[in-house]
């Protein structure tokens, strides 16, 4: 193993050993070289007269570039959008985002959380977690209702076990017992336990009660309390699209950060959807464990692993995204006008409960709770999900996404209110076509 690696290991298990006893075999053996970036930072600071160290090409005092491309983009400084971004991702984003993160989730206030690291957003944020902290066989919990990509992520990337528990009760709410019945079969049986939430959820469109939330914490607190060691990932990608007064309006990390030194609650998010810049690829890895003596320099140690893997890997997130996030952020309309594209999406989300509440499709489905999000599921009660979607595409030129035999999925996030009657009746009008 990499010296560095062995320090950071230490640095990790001198104040939480169970965290050291989380981390995958890759996980253990990453660490952030002291090669030509961190020589570049040195000389960055004292190479006065000349610095000869970073790969990109300078001239005028600043970094070369095109003009035909630096003719559009003649807002941004060259300096701001050429050379690479460091590989943590550029300090002024970094701290923009965490007081955005503190701001919006006051249940973080007092609590120990580290510095948030770019990511090339959600999407590779995740698959550094599963990286440093799943191997073979590991299981991994989850909803029945989830992102697929969770698949190719952690069961084909990283050869993880997928567990699912039941998503809804009868009633219409989180199963939570389920959640804890997995939590406690894998906690016996592998006394590890990689968790996945993602509320808002994807493809259900549902976000957990505070009562909910609380149970969810409450069983991974009393699991990690018997022994097992607890990997929580909170998958924000539609944190804040939430539409209704029951549902919580924070991210669940805030209640788990700090909960227990056997849980490493570990929050995924980013601008792509929360900031409507889905290509951008810009996204955010937040660490929070305990509070003990050390617990700052194991986040540091924990940040410097994820710089190791995204230097071994994309080497930096790319910097115009950064600096137009940095500037959106900034801005004097962003609170205005990111409120009035909720309210469109909020409009959209009611308006098709409304729709569905007619009663006039009840023979041919019902549907799954959702309070958030971009998303809402039909489940067809006579027709298959996918016959349905190919004669959806076919007849009507309406496209969807099945999943399973029952489910159909209908992102309303992007169908205009004014639209939302139409492309319900389309969809009951189908399947009556092959009833
Ligand atoms: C639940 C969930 N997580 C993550 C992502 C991916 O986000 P990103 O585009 O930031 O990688 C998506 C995108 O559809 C998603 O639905």
């Amino acid at each position: 193993m990499n010296p560095l690696a062995a320090q950071l290991n230490e640095q990790i298990s001198q104040c939480n050993p169970h965290v050291l006893e989380m981390l995958s075999d890759l996980g253990q053996k990453l660490f952030f070289p002291k090669g030509i970036l961190s020589q570049s930072a040195e000389a960055k600071e004292k190479a006065h007269k000349f610095n000869a160290t970073i790969g990109i090409a300078t001239e005028d005092g600043g970094p070369m570039h095109l003009a035909c491309i630096q003719d559009k983009l003649s807002a941004f400084d060259p300096k701001d959008i050429y050379p690479y971004a460091p590989p943590a991702g550029k300090p002024e984003l970094r701290k923009l985002w965490v007081e955005k993160m503190r701001k919006e989730n006051p249940s973080l206030a007092g609590k120990v959380i580290s510095n948030p690291v770019l990511t090339n957003a959600l999407t590779h944020g995740l698959a550094i977690v599963a990286d440093m902290f799943m191997d073979a066989g590991d299981h991994v919990i989850m909803p029945d209702m989830m992102w697929g990509n969770y698949n190719l992520g952690f069961g084909v990337r990283r050869g993880a076990a997928i567990k699912k528990f039941n998503t809804f009760t009868p009633e219409g709410g989180f199963d939570t017992d389920a959640f804890k019945t997995q939590l406690q079969a894998t906690a016996g049986e592998k006394g590890k336990a990689i968790v996945v939430l993602n509320f808002p959820n994807n493809p259900s469109g549902y976000a957990p009660t505070e009562a909910e939330a609380d149970a969810l914490v409450a069983a991974i607190q009393e699991v990690a309390e018997g022994g097992c060691n607890i990997v929580v990932m909170t998958d924000d990608a539609y944190f804040g699209l939430y539409y209704e007064d029951d549902s919580m309006k924070e991210s669940i990390f805030g209640k788990l950060a700090n909960l227990n030194e056997r849980v490493l609650a570990i929050k995924l998010d980013g601008a792509t959807k929360e900031e409507f810049v889905w290509g951008f690829r810009v996204g955010f890895i937040t660490f929070a464990n305990g509070t003990g003596t050390g617990s700052e320099d194991l986040l540091i140690a924990l940040e410097k692993k994820v710089m190791g893997i995204i230097r071994g890997t994309i080497s930096n997130v790319p910097h115009p995204s950064q600096t137009f996030v940095i500037e959106a952020l900034k801005h004097p309309e962003f609170d205005a006008q990111k409120q009035q594209k909720f309210l469109v999406l909020k409009g959209r989300a009611n308006k098709v409960k409304e729709v569905l509440d007619s009663g006039k499709y009840d023979d041919a489905w019902e549907y799954y709770p959702f309070n958030a999000g971009y998303f809402m599921c039909l489940k067809m009660k006579n027709v298959d999900a996918e016959k349905l979607r190919i004669h959806l595409l076919d007849q009507y030129g309406v496209g969807g996404i099945s999943i399973g035999a029952t489910d159909y999925r209908v992102a309303f996030s992007c169908i205009a209110e004014g639209d939302i009657q139409e492309l319900f009746d389309l969809i009951y009008q189908a399947a009556k076509d092959l009833e």
